[in-house]
Protein backbone atom coordinates (compact mmCIF):
# COMPACT_ATOMS: atom_id res chain seq x y z
CA UNK A 1 0.00 0.00 0.00
CA UNK A 2 1.28 3.63 -1.02
CA UNK A 3 0.56 6.39 1.08
CA UNK A 4 -2.49 7.63 -0.43
CA UNK A 5 -4.22 4.75 0.69
CA UNK A 6 -6.55 4.83 3.57
CA UNK A 7 -6.78 2.29 6.50
CA UNK A 8 -9.65 0.79 6.00
CA UNK A 9 -9.94 0.36 9.90
CA UNK A 10 -8.74 3.45 11.46
CA UNK A 11 -5.76 2.85 13.24
CA UNK A 12 -6.85 -0.31 14.81
CA UNK A 13 -3.24 -0.67 16.33
CA UNK A 14 -3.63 2.43 18.55
CA UNK A 15 -7.71 2.33 19.07
CA UNK A 16 -9.49 -0.46 20.98
CA UNK A 17 -12.13 -2.41 18.92
CA UNK A 18 -15.64 -1.55 19.09
CA UNK A 19 -17.87 -4.76 19.52
CA UNK A 20 -20.46 -3.95 16.71
CA UNK A 21 -23.59 -5.38 15.17
CA UNK A 22 -23.25 -7.15 12.32
CA UNK A 23 -24.89 -6.96 8.93
CA UNK A 24 -27.83 -9.83 8.79
CA UNK A 25 -25.36 -12.64 7.74
CA UNK A 26 -28.65 -14.33 5.71
CA UNK A 27 -28.22 -10.65 3.29
CA UNK A 28 -28.25 -11.87 0.11
CA UNK A 29 -25.78 -9.51 -0.93
CA UNK A 30 -22.97 -8.60 1.01
CA UNK A 31 -20.12 -6.31 -0.41
CA UNK A 32 -16.95 -6.44 1.59
CA UNK A 33 -14.09 -3.55 1.70
CA UNK A 34 -14.62 -3.78 -2.22
CA UNK A 35 -11.60 -2.04 -4.45
CA UNK A 36 -11.84 -1.29 -7.71
CA UNK A 37 -9.15 0.12 -9.58
CA UNK A 38 -8.19 0.86 -13.52
CA UNK A 39 -4.79 1.32 -14.79
CA UNK A 40 -5.27 3.82 -17.69
CA UNK A 41 -2.88 6.15 -19.51
CA UNK A 42 -2.91 8.53 -16.94
CA UNK A 43 -2.56 6.46 -14.31
CA UNK A 44 -4.26 4.66 -11.44
CA UNK A 45 -8.11 5.29 -10.94
CA UNK A 46 -8.80 4.47 -8.03
CA UNK A 47 -13.21 4.28 -8.80
CA UNK A 48 -13.89 2.37 -5.60
CA UNK A 49 -11.64 2.31 -2.45
CA UNK A 50 -12.99 -0.06 0.37
CA UNK A 51 -16.84 -0.04 -0.08
CA UNK A 52 -18.83 -1.94 2.18
CA UNK A 53 -22.76 -3.08 2.64
CA UNK A 54 -25.11 -5.39 2.61
CA UNK A 55 -28.83 -5.99 1.37
CA UNK A 56 -31.44 -8.36 2.77
CA UNK A 57 -34.18 -9.71 0.11
CA UNK A 58 -36.99 -7.29 0.17
CA UNK A 59 -34.89 -4.16 1.23
CA UNK A 60 -33.64 -1.35 -1.06
CA UNK A 61 -30.47 0.29 -0.96
CA UNK A 62 -29.82 3.63 -2.28
CA UNK A 63 -26.20 4.59 -3.29
CA UNK A 64 -26.15 8.14 -3.40
CA UNK A 65 -23.24 10.72 -4.67
CA UNK A 66 -22.20 12.86 -7.53
CA UNK A 67 -21.35 11.81 -10.99
CA UNK A 68 -17.89 10.09 -10.43
CA UNK A 69 -18.35 8.81 -7.12
CA UNK A 70 -18.06 4.93 -8.14
CA UNK A 71 -20.89 4.42 -7.99
CA UNK A 72 -21.82 1.94 -11.36
CA UNK A 73 -18.09 1.30 -11.02
CA UNK A 74 -19.60 -0.88 -7.85
CA UNK A 75 -22.57 -1.84 -9.43
CA UNK A 76 -20.55 -3.51 -12.42
CA UNK A 77 -18.61 -4.95 -10.02
CA UNK A 78 -21.47 -7.02 -8.46
CA UNK A 79 -22.65 -7.94 -12.19
CA UNK A 80 -18.95 -9.06 -13.07
CA UNK A 81 -19.02 -6.61 -15.89
CA UNK A 82 -15.48 -5.02 -15.71
CA UNK A 83 -13.10 -5.93 -18.38
CA UNK A 84 -10.35 -8.38 -15.98
CA UNK A 85 -7.37 -7.25 -18.21
CA UNK A 86 -7.85 -3.77 -17.33
CA UNK A 87 -9.36 -3.73 -13.90
CA UNK A 88 -8.09 -4.84 -10.55
CA UNK A 89 -10.74 -6.19 -7.89
CA UNK A 90 -9.97 -7.06 -4.18
CA UNK A 91 -12.45 -7.56 -1.29
CA UNK A 92 -15.93 -9.79 -1.09
CA UNK A 93 -18.91 -9.72 -3.03
CA UNK A 94 -21.48 -12.62 -1.86
CA UNK A 95 -24.41 -13.25 -3.93
CA UNK A 96 -26.86 -15.37 -2.86
CA UNK A 97 -23.55 -17.50 -0.92
CA UNK A 98 -21.77 -17.06 -3.37
CA UNK A 99 -18.42 -15.22 -4.08
CA UNK A 100 -18.28 -13.21 -7.34
CA UNK A 101 -14.78 -11.82 -7.19
CA UNK A 102 -12.07 -14.17 -8.53
CA UNK A 103 -15.25 -16.51 -10.06
CA UNK A 104 -14.82 -17.53 -13.42
CA UNK A 105 -16.01 -15.77 -16.33
CA UNK A 106 -19.12 -18.57 -17.19
CA UNK A 107 -19.93 -18.82 -13.81
CA UNK A 108 -20.61 -15.08 -13.07
CA UNK A 109 -22.52 -15.48 -16.85
CA UNK A 110 -24.75 -17.46 -15.29
CA UNK A 111 -25.52 -16.06 -11.96
CA UNK A 112 -25.93 -12.73 -14.13
CA UNK A 113 -29.56 -12.30 -15.68
CA UNK A 114 -31.13 -15.54 -13.45
CA UNK A 115 -29.47 -14.14 -9.73
CA UNK A 116 -28.81 -10.82 -10.84
CA UNK A 117 -30.03 -8.07 -13.50
CA UNK A 118 -29.46 -4.72 -14.04
CA UNK A 119 -31.33 -1.68 -15.50
CA UNK A 120 -29.19 1.12 -17.17
CA UNK A 121 -29.86 4.41 -17.12
CA UNK A 122 -30.31 4.59 -20.69
CA UNK A 123 -32.69 1.12 -22.21
CA UNK A 124 -30.80 1.49 -25.67
CA UNK A 125 -27.86 0.32 -24.25
CA UNK A 126 -29.34 -2.76 -23.22
CA UNK A 127 -32.23 -2.90 -25.77
CA UNK A 128 -31.02 -4.09 -29.82
CA UNK A 129 -32.51 -1.54 -32.47
CA UNK A 130 -32.18 -4.94 -34.52
CA UNK A 131 -34.51 -7.03 -32.77
CA UNK A 132 -37.92 -6.80 -31.55
CA UNK A 133 -38.64 -6.05 -28.13
CA UNK A 134 -40.81 -9.48 -27.32
CA UNK A 135 -37.51 -11.39 -28.75
CA UNK A 136 -35.17 -9.98 -26.91
CA UNK A 137 -36.81 -10.70 -23.70
CA UNK A 138 -37.76 -14.07 -24.98
CA UNK A 139 -34.26 -14.83 -25.51
CA UNK A 140 -32.81 -13.64 -21.89
CA UNK A 141 -35.16 -16.37 -20.50
CA UNK A 142 -34.38 -19.40 -22.93
CA UNK A 143 -30.45 -18.46 -21.72
CA UNK A 144 -31.58 -19.31 -18.65
CA UNK A 145 -34.06 -21.69 -19.10
CA UNK A 146 -32.88 -24.26 -22.32
CA UNK A 147 -36.02 -26.32 -22.33
CA UNK A 148 -37.78 -23.91 -22.34
CA UNK A 149 -39.57 -24.14 -25.82
CA UNK A 150 -40.02 -20.71 -27.89
CA UNK A 151 -43.97 -20.54 -27.68
CA UNK A 152 -43.63 -20.70 -23.81
CA UNK A 153 -40.73 -17.82 -23.74
CA UNK A 154 -42.95 -15.93 -25.92
CA UNK A 155 -45.64 -16.10 -23.62
CA UNK A 156 -43.49 -15.53 -20.72
CA UNK A 157 -42.14 -12.39 -22.19
CA UNK A 158 -45.75 -11.29 -23.27
CA UNK A 159 -46.55 -11.94 -19.48
CA UNK A 160 -43.68 -9.68 -18.45
CA UNK A 161 -44.63 -7.16 -20.87
CA UNK A 162 -47.62 -6.79 -18.83
CA UNK A 163 -46.73 -6.98 -15.70
CA UNK A 164 -44.33 -4.10 -16.17
CA UNK A 165 -47.74 -2.07 -17.52
CA UNK A 166 -47.24 -2.00 -21.16
CA UNK A 167 -50.98 -2.08 -23.09
CA UNK A 168 -51.20 -4.70 -25.11
CA UNK A 169 -48.23 -6.53 -24.52
CA UNK A 170 -49.00 -9.14 -27.61
CA UNK A 171 -48.75 -6.65 -30.47
CA UNK A 172 -46.38 -4.74 -28.84
CA UNK A 173 -44.32 -8.11 -28.48
CA UNK A 174 -42.98 -7.54 -32.51
CA UNK A 175 -42.68 -3.68 -32.03
CA UNK A 176 -38.80 -2.85 -32.28
CA UNK A 177 -37.41 -0.81 -29.39
CA UNK A 178 -37.41 2.59 -31.60
CA UNK A 179 -41.17 2.15 -31.78
CA UNK A 180 -41.38 2.47 -28.00
CA UNK A 181 -41.70 5.73 -26.15
CA UNK A 182 -38.62 6.59 -23.45
CA UNK A 183 -41.29 5.65 -20.24
CA UNK A 184 -42.07 2.32 -22.61
CA UNK A 185 -38.30 1.32 -23.28
CA UNK A 186 -37.85 1.66 -19.35
CA UNK A 187 -40.30 -0.66 -18.66
CA UNK A 188 -39.37 -3.18 -21.21
CA UNK A 189 -35.76 -3.05 -20.11
CA UNK A 190 -37.16 -3.65 -16.78
CA UNK A 191 -39.69 -6.65 -17.81
CA UNK A 192 -36.16 -8.32 -19.73
CA UNK A 193 -34.26 -7.44 -16.29
CA UNK A 194 -36.80 -9.28 -14.16
CA UNK A 195 -37.99 -11.86 -16.78
CA UNK A 196 -35.87 -14.77 -15.19
CA UNK A 197 -36.96 -14.02 -11.57
CA UNK A 198 -33.89 -12.47 -10.26
CA UNK A 199 -33.07 -12.16 -6.30
CA UNK A 200 -31.13 -9.30 -6.73
CA UNK A 201 -31.79 -5.98 -8.74
CA UNK A 202 -29.72 -3.33 -9.55
CA UNK A 203 -30.84 -0.31 -11.30
CA UNK A 204 -28.40 2.37 -12.19
CA UNK A 205 -30.19 5.97 -12.53
CA UNK A 206 -33.09 4.03 -13.83
CA UNK A 207 -35.11 7.32 -13.85
CA UNK A 208 -32.88 9.89 -14.85
CA UNK A 209 -33.86 10.26 -18.43
CA UNK A 210 -37.68 10.34 -17.60
CA UNK A 211 -39.64 13.00 -17.12
CA UNK A 212 -41.52 13.38 -13.06
CA UNK A 213 -44.49 11.81 -13.69
CA UNK A 214 -42.80 8.65 -15.70
CA UNK A 215 -40.14 8.40 -13.20
CA UNK A 216 -42.90 8.25 -10.11
CA UNK A 217 -44.42 5.70 -12.01
CA UNK A 218 -41.05 3.57 -12.85
CA UNK A 219 -40.15 4.14 -9.19
CA UNK A 220 -44.33 2.89 -8.22
CA UNK A 221 -43.69 -0.35 -10.26
CA UNK A 222 -40.21 -1.11 -9.12
CA UNK A 223 -41.28 -1.28 -5.72
CA UNK A 224 -44.47 -3.40 -6.68
CA UNK A 225 -42.64 -5.77 -8.33
CA UNK A 226 -40.11 -6.05 -5.60
CA UNK A 227 -43.23 -6.75 -2.94
CA UNK A 228 -44.18 -9.45 -5.39
CA UNK A 229 -40.99 -11.22 -6.38
CA UNK A 230 -39.19 -10.25 -2.93
CA UNK A 231 -35.93 -9.37 -4.67
CA UNK A 232 -33.40 -7.35 -3.23
CA UNK A 233 -32.76 -3.75 -4.85
CA UNK A 234 -30.27 -1.39 -4.84
CA UNK A 235 -31.52 1.79 -6.45
CA UNK A 236 -28.16 4.24 -7.87
CA UNK A 237 -29.15 7.67 -7.65
CA UNK A 238 -27.77 11.34 -7.28
CA UNK A 239 -31.39 11.95 -5.98
CA UNK A 240 -31.46 12.22 -2.11
CA UNK A 241 -35.17 12.13 -2.87
CA UNK A 242 -35.45 9.23 -5.11
CA UNK A 243 -34.14 7.45 -2.11
CA UNK A 244 -36.60 8.96 0.33
CA UNK A 245 -39.58 7.97 -1.65
CA UNK A 246 -37.93 4.27 -2.06
CA UNK A 247 -34.92 3.26 -0.30
CA UNK A 248 -34.83 1.48 3.62
CA UNK A 249 -31.51 2.08 3.76
CA UNK A 250 -28.62 4.67 2.06
CA UNK A 251 -25.33 4.74 1.12
CA UNK A 252 -23.74 7.95 0.86
CA UNK A 253 -20.40 7.65 -1.95
CA UNK A 254 -17.65 10.41 -2.64
CA UNK A 255 -14.58 9.77 -4.36
CA UNK A 256 -15.30 6.09 -4.66
CA UNK A 257 -15.52 5.91 -0.58
CA UNK A 258 -18.75 5.14 2.06
CA UNK A 259 -18.78 8.65 3.82
CA UNK A 260 -21.89 8.00 5.22
CA UNK A 261 -24.30 4.86 5.60
CA UNK A 262 -27.46 4.34 7.27
CA UNK A 263 -31.58 3.85 7.63
CA UNK A 264 -33.24 6.31 5.20
CA UNK A 265 -34.92 7.65 8.44
CA UNK A 266 -31.31 8.39 9.90
CA UNK A 267 -29.25 9.41 6.86
CA UNK A 268 -32.62 11.84 5.42
CA UNK A 269 -33.63 12.90 9.57
CA UNK A 270 -30.07 13.42 10.81
CA UNK A 271 -27.58 13.80 8.22
CA UNK A 272 -24.14 13.53 9.46
CA UNK A 273 -21.18 13.99 6.94
CA UNK A 274 -21.26 17.66 5.60
CA UNK A 275 -21.33 16.54 2.16
CA UNK A 276 -24.72 14.83 2.84
CA UNK A 277 -26.05 18.09 3.83
CA UNK A 278 -24.93 19.33 0.33
CA UNK A 279 -26.47 16.53 -1.12
CA UNK A 280 -29.70 17.25 0.99
CA UNK A 281 -29.51 21.17 0.10
CA UNK A 282 -29.09 20.52 -3.63
CA UNK A 283 -32.48 18.68 -3.74
CA UNK A 284 -35.54 20.99 -4.59
CA UNK A 285 -37.92 17.83 -3.42
CA UNK A 286 -36.40 18.27 -0.48
CA UNK A 287 -36.23 22.15 0.32
CA UNK A 288 -38.80 23.63 2.71
CA UNK A 289 -39.06 26.56 0.73
CA UNK A 290 -39.74 26.05 -3.09
CA UNK A 291 -38.96 29.73 -3.72
CA UNK A 292 -35.53 29.43 -1.48
CA UNK A 293 -31.97 28.68 -3.55
CA UNK A 294 -31.16 25.71 -3.87
CA UNK A 295 -27.23 25.94 -2.71
CA UNK A 296 -24.92 23.20 -5.07
CA UNK A 297 -22.24 21.95 -2.96
CA UNK A 298 -18.99 24.79 -3.83
CA UNK A 299 -16.33 23.11 -5.61
CA UNK A 300 -16.29 20.19 -7.98
CA UNK A 301 -15.44 16.50 -7.56
CA UNK A 302 -12.35 14.98 -7.00
CA UNK A 303 -10.36 13.40 -9.54
CA UNK A 304 -9.73 9.49 -8.71
CA UNK A 305 -6.55 9.35 -9.86
CA UNK A 306 -5.32 11.75 -7.84
CA UNK A 307 -7.49 12.00 -4.76
CA UNK A 308 -6.69 14.47 -2.14
CA UNK A 309 -5.52 13.16 1.21
CA UNK A 310 -6.81 12.78 4.23
CA UNK A 311 -11.15 13.51 3.70
CA UNK A 312 -11.19 13.44 0.30
CA UNK A 313 -14.33 15.80 0.52
CA UNK A 314 -12.10 18.76 2.55
CA UNK A 315 -11.31 20.82 -0.22
CA UNK A 316 -14.99 21.48 -0.67
CA UNK A 317 -16.17 21.21 3.43
CA UNK A 318 -16.94 24.43 4.81
CA UNK A 319 -15.74 22.73 8.36
CA UNK A 320 -12.75 21.10 7.61
CA UNK A 321 -10.35 23.53 9.11
CA UNK A 322 -11.88 22.49 12.30
CA UNK A 323 -10.32 19.51 12.94
CA UNK A 324 -7.02 20.47 13.82
CA UNK A 325 -5.84 19.10 10.35
CA UNK A 326 -6.77 16.11 10.28
CA UNK A 327 -9.12 16.51 7.43
CA UNK A 328 -6.27 17.39 5.42
CA UNK A 329 -4.09 14.56 6.40
CA UNK A 330 -5.74 11.32 7.57
CA UNK A 331 -8.49 9.52 5.68
CA UNK A 332 -11.50 9.73 8.54
CA UNK A 333 -12.85 5.64 9.34
CA UNK A 334 -16.72 4.48 8.61
CA UNK A 335 -18.00 4.61 12.23
CA UNK A 336 -21.16 4.89 14.23
CA UNK A 337 -22.55 8.60 14.30
CA UNK A 338 -22.04 8.53 18.21
CA UNK A 339 -18.81 6.91 18.72
CA UNK A 340 -16.07 8.93 21.15
CA UNK A 341 -13.55 10.44 18.22
CA UNK A 342 -10.82 7.89 19.20
CA UNK A 343 -12.52 4.63 18.58
CA UNK A 344 -12.57 4.14 14.77
CA UNK A 345 -12.45 0.04 14.91
CA UNK A 346 -11.62 -2.84 12.81
CA UNK A 347 -14.97 -4.29 10.85
CA UNK A 348 -17.07 -1.44 11.21
CA UNK A 349 -17.81 -1.25 7.49
CA UNK A 350 -20.16 -4.10 8.05
CA UNK A 351 -22.10 -2.70 11.09
CA UNK A 352 -25.22 -1.84 10.78
CA UNK A 353 -26.88 1.66 12.71
CA UNK A 354 -26.08 4.72 11.36
CA UNK A 355 -22.26 5.46 10.12
CA UNK A 356 -20.25 8.18 9.51
CA UNK A 357 -16.64 9.01 7.92
CA UNK A 358 -16.01 12.38 9.07
CA UNK A 359 -13.60 14.06 11.48
CA UNK A 360 -15.74 16.29 13.40
CA UNK A 361 -16.81 15.78 16.93
CA UNK A 362 -20.54 14.06 17.27
CA UNK A 363 -21.31 17.37 19.07
CA UNK A 364 -19.79 19.71 16.85
CA UNK A 365 -21.35 17.73 13.83
CA UNK A 366 -25.14 18.27 15.41
CA UNK A 367 -24.56 22.05 16.29
CA UNK A 368 -22.57 22.63 12.73
CA UNK A 369 -25.61 20.73 10.83
CA UNK A 370 -28.23 23.36 12.70
CA UNK A 371 -26.38 25.77 11.49
CA UNK A 372 -26.29 24.73 7.95
CA UNK A 373 -29.71 24.14 7.80
CA UNK A 374 -30.74 27.27 8.73
CA UNK A 375 -28.58 28.94 6.04
CA UNK A 376 -29.93 27.43 3.77
CA UNK A 377 -33.46 26.45 4.65
CA UNK A 378 -34.15 22.58 3.94
CA UNK A 379 -37.36 21.32 5.78
CA UNK A 380 -36.77 18.65 8.28
N1 LIG B 1 -13.39 1.37 -17.42
C1 LIG B 1 -12.90 2.45 -16.81
N2 LIG B 1 -11.62 2.83 -16.97
C2 LIG B 1 -11.10 3.90 -16.34
N3 LIG B 1 -11.82 4.69 -15.52
C3 LIG B 1 -13.10 4.38 -15.32
C4 LIG B 1 -13.72 3.25 -15.94
N4 LIG B 1 -15.02 3.18 -15.56
C5 LIG B 1 -15.20 4.23 -14.72
N5 LIG B 1 -14.06 4.94 -14.57
C6 LIG B 1 -13.88 6.10 -13.70
O1 LIG B 1 -14.24 5.73 -12.40
C7 LIG B 1 -14.86 6.80 -11.73
C8 LIG B 1 -16.19 6.37 -11.16
O2 LIG B 1 -17.08 6.15 -12.23
P1 LIG B 1 -18.60 5.72 -12.03
O3 LIG B 1 -18.69 4.59 -11.10
O4 LIG B 1 -19.12 5.50 -13.41
O5 LIG B 1 -19.23 7.02 -11.39
P2 LIG B 1 -20.76 7.25 -11.01
O6 LIG B 1 -20.78 7.43 -9.53
O7 LIG B 1 -21.13 8.54 -11.71
O8 LIG B 1 -21.57 6.10 -11.48
C9 LIG B 1 -14.97 7.94 -12.74
O9 LIG B 1 -13.90 8.81 -12.50
C10 LIG B 1 -14.80 7.24 -14.07
O10 LIG B 1 -14.21 8.10 -15.00
MG1 LIG C 1 -23.05 6.06 -12.95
Amino acid sequence: MDSSDPAPSGKPDDHPTVPAQRANEDAYLRVSDLRVRFDTEDGVVRAVDGVSFAVERGRTLGIVGESGSGKSVTSLAILGLHDPKRTTITGEISVGGRQVVGLADEEVRRLRGRDMAMIFQDPLSALHPYYTVGRQIAEAYRVHHPKASRRAARQRAIDMLDRVGIPQPARRFDQYPHEFSGGMRQRAMIAMSLVNDPALLIADEPTTALDVTVQAQILDLLADLQAEFHSAIILITHDLGVVGQVADEVLVMYGGRAVERGSVEQVLRAPQHPYTWGLLSSVPSLHGDADADLLPIRGNPPSLINLPPGCAFHPRCRYADRTGGRSQSEVPALRPVDAADATDAAGLAEATGHLVACHLGAAERAALYAEDIASVGVAR
